[in-house]
């Protein structure tokens, strides 16, 4: 078994870790310099981890399932997503992506973790008290979930008709607008010091440095890890209020070495 992962600001890439440490998988992030079609390939088991935006798999995931679609066929397939609260079915949506392939899902899970918006003033931040307490209940539930994988129960959570109607009513209906429009808009404000650990750290070369000031090619993935990762909170993308407080559980340490 493998696990896959994206991960914009370290929820996904905690998920991932520790439930490959627990299921003795390897495990790689998908921005990783890795000779993917090999490693899918030699697998039977590939488990994807991913964040959930707007009820949706981030572009950048599915852009990756796009590329190595031929190689899933045939293989099982576990779905691991972590979210803030509430995607419906956040995890069933990534199977519309390989519907027509021959795959075997055999586990979809939601995670809830501490949320990485952190310019939303109706969902500040929470302490690091009490993210710590959300992360603990998330590996408790990646425990039972292993538990279970390993005893070949098969949990599709998502996969029924009204969380599908909720996920598509309550966000996704929306998404697809929000998405084009926001991959475009990354802003940066006067406060920006050149210093470039947004270039460097965007997971899909979306910004540049040109002449000393941050350009983008309009392809955000909306990963909120520049917005987090900022030194001088000058950066904004989706939503453009004022950043006062960024979420450290780990944007500052994402694998950004190749490039999907
Ligand atoms: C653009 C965006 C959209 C999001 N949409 C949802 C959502 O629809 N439902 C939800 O519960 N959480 C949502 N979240 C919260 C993230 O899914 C959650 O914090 C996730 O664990 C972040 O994972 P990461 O640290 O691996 O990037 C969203 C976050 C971002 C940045």
């Amino acid at each position: 078994m493998i696990t896959l992962y994206f991960s914009g600001t370290g929820n996904s890439k905690h998920i991932s870790e520790q439930f490959s440490k627990i299921m003795q998988a390897a495990c790689y992030s998908i921005e990783e310099a890795v000779d993917f079609e090999t490693l899918i390939h030699r697998e039977d088991t590939i488990a994807f981890c991913y964040p959930v935006y707007i009820s949706k798999v981030p572009e950048i995931m599915r852009n990756f399932v796009q590329k190595h679609k031929a190689q899933l066929s045939g293989k099982k397939i576990i779905i691991l997503c972590t979210q803030l609260f509430f995607s419906g079915d956040g995890a069933r949506v990534f199977t519309e992506m390989i519907e027509d392939i021959d795959v075997q899902i055999i586990y979809a899970e939601h995670f809830n973790m501490p949320n990485n918006i952190c310019n939303l003033w109706i969902l500040p931040l929470s302490s690091s008290v009490k993210a710590s307490k959300v992360i603990e209940k998330a590996e408790r539930k990646l425990i039972k979930t292993c538990e279970n994988i390993k005893k070949g129960i098969v949990i599709k959570r998502g996969f029924n008709n009204t969380s599908k109607l909720l996920g598509w009513y309550s966000q996704r209906i929306y998404s697809s607008q929000v998405e084009d429009k926001a991959k475009k808009d990354v802003r940066i404000n006067q406060g920006c010091i050149h210093c470039g650990k947004c270039v460097r750290l965007c997971p899909t070369q979306n910004l540049k440095m040109v002449n000393h000031n941050i350009e983008q090619n309009g392809e955000c993935t909306l990963c909120y890890r520049c917005v987090n990762a900022c030194p001088a909170q000058a950066i904004t993308v989706l939503i453009h209020a004022k950043v006062k407080k960024q979420y450290t559980f780990g944007p500052q340490n994402m694998q950004t070495t190749s490039r999907v």
